[in-house]
């Protein structure tokens, strides 16, 4: 808590200070929850662009200056250095491990990287062509039913092994439904795998013969995955954290967040954006397209563009825009969706409407070519940020737990509804 306060004032003259809490790095915050006891009034912002609601030790994000620090370390330097199960255990635990801590952490999520036979069972109840999104909410919710009694969300440990258990499960069954979908046989994890190379193994390997991962592509899906691994406050960490504060099993909260997240306006936007520029087909198209965009009488909005706190650039979007031209080299894809990407950006930057807006490209502008230059097939886009974003949900879900200011999240309402009023009685309506 600061020395500053602000004072609010009431129209009939009473006025109370707010104090200010003070964050390690951003804005101060205006803390507003004595307002409506002390003036019987409330405060009204839909979207909450305006509302802090916990205070937060894991991702700090500088909207501004195109900022993401996980744990005090940028999104930059991560990339560059560590591997995604290390920023798992950083994201989780707040400090980077040491080779002994590190050891320990990746033992223990391959401990646990079989799902139980029965679960594969679900996946047959689905119809052959679901989206594997449903698949993955429905199956990781039923993880719920296997591990109810025995998840003690007050204990610590048991918080920790549920932890281990989601981060290390949620590959597998994302695997499962690619499977499920294109009807082969699931394919077990291999626990001498890294992380994104076991994932690309039961995603790409069959039975029949011998499949060997590509470092290439297994190493772009870890940069992938680091990229997508925490957003602090976003819709589906709210909702897992909404959902927590109920006391909920926490496999329960992870379905929601994974919910969520499905959304085109969320993590949906990554498939969205392949599906738009294939829709797009080519430059000599670009420019009806982005006139549609700017018309305020037509809902089209260009896919992978604008960001809720990013104004200035993402810098998930830079890292993975210089990857993506290195991942296509590597792997000798030369694909055209990638020069349309290219040269949509570079319309959409030279124009005002976008520059006023302050819209520039996100991290979902760029992660579907690299995903499709790695065969994964549009719908699994999704399903491969829910994969990383896993360990966002979990730290979030573990930190509001040993939160001591954590109460149910219960938001107000302006209420715009008829007023009080008698029962009609069906004879007389
Ligand atoms: N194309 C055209 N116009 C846009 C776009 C776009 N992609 N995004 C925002 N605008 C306009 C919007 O019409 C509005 O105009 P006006 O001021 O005339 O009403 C203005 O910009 C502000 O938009 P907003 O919807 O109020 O902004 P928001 O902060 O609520 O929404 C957003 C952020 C990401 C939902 C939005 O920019 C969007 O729908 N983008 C496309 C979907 C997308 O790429 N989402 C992925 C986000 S990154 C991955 C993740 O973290 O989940």
């Amino acid at each position: 808590m600061s020395d500053k306060t602000y004072t609010l004032t009431s129209p009939e003259g009473k006025s109370i200070e707010l104090p200010v809490r003070q964050p390690v790095l951003g804005q101060d915050c205006i803390e507003i929850k004595n307002v409506a006891g002390e003036f019987g009034a409330f405060t009204y912002d839909p979207g909450y662009a305006a509302t802090g609601s916990c205070t937060s030790e894991i991702t700090y994000i500088d909207g501004s200056a195109g900022k993401l620090l996980y744990r005090g370390y940028t999104i930059e330097d991560l990339c560059a250095n560590s591997s995604f199960l290390e920023v798992c255990y950083l994201l989780l635990n707040g400090e980077l491990p040491n080779q002994e801590e590190k050891t320990k952490f990746e033992t223990c999520v391959q401990n646990h990287t079989m799902i139980h036979e029965n679960l594969k069972n679900f996946f047959q109840g689905f119809r052959y062509d679901a989206h594997p999104m449903a698949m993955l909410l429905g199956v990781v919710g039923s993880l719920s039913s296997f591990y109810h009694d025995e998840t003690d969300i007050t204990d610590p440990e048991s918080r920790n092994l549920f932890a281990a258990r989601m981060i290390a499960k949620i590959p597998t069954i994302a695997a499962a439904a690619f499977k499920r979908n294109i009807g082969q046989p699931f394919i077990y994890p291999q626990n001498n795998l890294d992380y994104a190379s076991n994932f690309l193994n039961m995603l790409f390997a069959v039975p029949a013969e011998e499949y060997e991962v590509n470092p290439v592509a297994a190493k772009a899906l870890d940069v992938l995955f680091i990229l997508h691994a925490d957003h602090e406050q976003n819709a589906s960490t709210s909702t897992v954290r909404l959902a927590g504060s109920a006391g909920t099993n926490p496999y329960a909260a992870i379905a929601a967040g994974i919910a969520t997240l499905w959304g085109p306006s969320h993590g949906g936007a990554n498939e969205a954006v392949l599906n738009q520029l294939e829709m797009i087909g080519d430059m000599s198209q670009a420019e009806k397209y982005i006139n549609k965009a700017k018309d305020r009488n037509d809902p089209f909005r260009l896919m992978g563009f604008g960001h809720r706190v990013y104004k200035n650039f993402d810098p998930r979007a830079k890292v993975i825009r210089s990857y993506c031209h290195e991942v296509l080299n590597d792997l000798g894809i030369n694909d055209p969706m990638l020069d349309l990407a290219m040269k949509l950006e570079e319309t959409a930057l030279n124009d005002d409407y976008f520059a006023e807006k302050k819209l520039y490209p996100n991290v979902d502008f760029y992660s579907g070519i690299i995903y499709k230059a790695l065969g994964i097939p549009t719908n699994m886009f999704t399903v491969l940020f829910a994969v990383a974003r896993t360990v966002g949900w979990v730290a979030h879900w573990q930190e509001m737990m040993a939160d001591k200011e954590m109460r149910i999240g219960r938001p107000r309402q302006v209420y715009a509804g008829p007023e009080e009023r008698p029962y009609v009685p069906v004879e007389k309506r």
